[in-house]
């Protein structure tokens, strides 16, 4: 377990969003005047041995700054959050770390970027063996039109994991099983991915980025399209999966952040303006602008 929190904290009693505050309404007006230093993360943004090390990295589509110099490492099998208003950097930032930003042509990353003390951004790297150590999951789920077996089968065919028929079987079977989906889908394995539920979907997604041994699992708003009880089943796993996987979440919801999470990253306007242990997060921020954020005065 990581050296900063091996604890997931238990089930938080916050709101989704607390009511406005009247009486301290942050207005568009007081939120200009609360400054953020650039490259300034209040916090524990560093931690020893960490499984990624980010310094200063700054993102631009064009000549629109997404992400502005932000530092931070990401410790071995921790569960780090990332939260924060809409549209400040955090699926950008997330992008970063399997290069998926590659493919959107005006996006310049800048910075030292570090996977176990190699650089994700090297020229040489081959990007197809990053994400297979580096899987994702979106935010819809995404499955092939294919057979549930199909789904799970492809990656660790491509990647030339499994020789044998009955390897391939058993890739398919643990990856179903540590899914959480095994003993609903043993019997339809050849059924189409796309006739399973929103929920089942999103855990075949989990199975098929698990079936390449990947080494961390980035997560962009996973949940958010599923309904209360597969978005448990979904949380349910993360914490089993944390004790394997490096696993980075973005999260609307702050009670999930709180759920899952050992560190929670609280991003705004493209800055990393706080980083701290999960439940002083939500207990006792640090930031002014964290503070206002997660008691609902703005977001
Ligand atoms: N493909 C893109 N092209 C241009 N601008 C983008 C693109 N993706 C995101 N942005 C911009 O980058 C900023 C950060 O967006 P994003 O990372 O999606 O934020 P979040 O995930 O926190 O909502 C926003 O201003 C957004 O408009
Ligand atoms: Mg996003």
């Amino acid at each position: 377990m990581n050296s900063i929190n091996s604890t997931i904290p238990g089930d938080a009693t916050m709101p989704e969003k607390a009511p406005l505050a009247v009486e301290d309404p942050v207005t568009e007006e007081r939120r200009e005047t609360v400054e953020i230093e650039e490259g300034k993360t209040v916090g524990i943004p560093f931690s020893d041995n960490p499984k990624f090390a980010l310094r200063n990295v700054e993102v631009s589509y064009g000549d629109t700054r997404a992400i502005r110099n932000i530092s931070l490492d990401i410790a071995r099998n921790e569960v780090i959050a990332f939260i924060g208003p809409s549209g400040c950097g955090k699926s950008t930032f997330l992008r970063c770390l399997n290069r998926m930003n590659d493919s959107i042509d005006t996006c310049r990353v800048k910075g030292s970027l570090m996977l176990d003390g190699d650089d994700i951004y090297d020229p040489r790297r081959d990007v197809v063996e990053l994400r297979a150590r580096v899987g994702m999951v979106f935010q819809k789920p995404n499955p092939f039109p294919k057979s549930i077996y199909e789904n799970v089968a492809y990656g660790p065919r491509i990647h030339g994991l499994a020789n044998r028929k009955s390897d391939l079987d058993e890739i398919v079977e643990s990856s179903l099983r540590k899914a959480g989906l095994w003993d609903e889908v043993k019997d339809r394995l050849d059924a189409t991915a796309t006739g399973m539920s929103g929920g089942q979907q999103q855990r075949l997604c989990i199975a098929r980025a698990i079936a390449v041994s990947p080494e961390v699992i980035l997560m962009d708003e996973p949940c958010s399209a599923l309904d209360p009880i597969a978005t448990a089943k979904v949380e349910e796993l993360i914490a089993e999966m944390s004790e394997s996987y490096t696993i980075v979440i973005v999260t609307h919801s702050m009670q999930q952040a709180a759920r899952v999470s050992h560190r929670t990253a609280y991003f705004h306007l493209g800055h990393l303006v706080e980083v701290n242990e999960t439940n002083k997060v939500f207990t006792a921020p640090e930031h002014e602008l964290t503070e206002s954020y997660i008691t609902g005065r703005f977001g």
